[in-house]
């Protein structure tokens, strides 16, 4: 990403969005909000086609070093929308059903378990239903004390689909997934947070700041190096040890030969040479090769 002096005259580079997806830029972190408040920022065809849009121009703008995805108003989102996103698409043929409703599945996890840059999801308020998987999507979570997290399908009749119950058993234990998925009950930021779901919970006033101090650790970091390591994370969860053993020695080569800062080098040399940084308390200096 690019150096701090560049990305502040990049704070106002364009994303695009029509109304329903909110961004604002901050010292290399995307505010990214879901912005139907009156709505409860339930998802409806309109945002996600947005969503998936300003990711998609996020991927590739400098001025983006970290995404956290939240909400406007006070909730992160009440889920799909019950009304544009089922009851208006119900009766039209199948395949203009599937057509209208798959951006929402591309950037709630297609696109968002493959981003290349770090995500961390900033749970304001409700969350519910089809929430939880872009949610999970994240790399990163945290929630306000006071939010209200709900599997609320169960109350009006549908299961949790739109790979809402494989994001939750990939993120729940399957104790916590089955009583959730089965009763419908909500818990808050604090429950969410002692079940794994989310890292953390802070209470609500203390929310944004926490969540910049967390993506501000994300931006001192090496970005090729994070990017190869969240998507190792992932990638190595269906693998056998074999196969993920010679994966990450690949992953781990990739990262060396992609890097410009040649950070492996780099810290070996601070550490063992220079004696000037203990990795196991602190970064290292960081910098082009050849700035160093
Ligand atoms: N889809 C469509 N509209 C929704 C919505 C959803 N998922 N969630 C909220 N809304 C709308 C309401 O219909 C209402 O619209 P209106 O002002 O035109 O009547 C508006 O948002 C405010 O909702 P309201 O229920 O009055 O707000 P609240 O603060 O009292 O309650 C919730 C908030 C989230 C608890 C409640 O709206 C709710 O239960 N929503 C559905 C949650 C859900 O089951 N999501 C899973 C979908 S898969």
């Amino acid at each position: 990403m690019a150096p701090a002096k560049d990305r502040e005259q990049m704070k106002t580079s364009a994303v695009s969005s029509g109304g329903n997806v909110h961004v604002e830029f901050e010292d290399g972190i995307a505010w990214v909000a879901m912005n139907r408040p009156d709505k409860r920022n339930a998802m409806n065809p309109a945002l996600n086609d947005e969503m998936l849009k300003v990711l998609d121009d996020l991927e590739v703008d400098d001025a983006c070093g970290v995404v956290v995805l939240t909400g406007m108003g006070d909730s992160f989102s009440a889920g799909m929308d019950l009304k544009e996103f089922f009851r208006d698409l119900d009766d039209l043929p199948y395949t203009q059903q599937v057509h209208k409703r798959r951006s929402a599945w591309q950037w709630q996890w297609r696109q968002l378990m493959a981003y290349p840059k770090p995500t961390i999801a900033m749970v304001n308020g409700w969350c519910f239903g089809g929430a939880f998987t872009p949610l999970i999507a994240c790399d990163l979570a945290i929630a306000a004390e006071e939010a209200v997290f709900g599997l609320s399908e169960i109350n009006w009749g549908i299961i949790p689909g739109g790979n809402v119950t494989r994001s939750v058993v990939a993120a729940m234990n399957l104790r916590d997934a089955m009583y959730y998925v089965m009763t419908g009950e909500t818990f808050d930021g604090r429950k969410a947070a002692a079940m794994g779901l989310v890292n953390e919970a802070v209470p609500k006033e203390r929310l944004r700041a926490r969540t910049r101090e967390l993506a501000k650790v994300l931006l001192s970091k090496n970005p090729t190096v994070l990017r190869t390591a969240k998507v190792a994370v992932r990638a190595v969860q269906g693998m056998p040890w074999e196969l993920a053993d010679d994966y990450l020695m690949a992953k781990s080569h990739q990262a060396r030969y992609l890097d410009p800062e040649q950070g492996r080098s780099q810290g070996l040399k601070q550490f063992l040479d220079e004696k000037s940084f203990k990795p196991g308390l602190a970064p290292m200096r960081r910098g082009t090769e050849g700035e160093i």
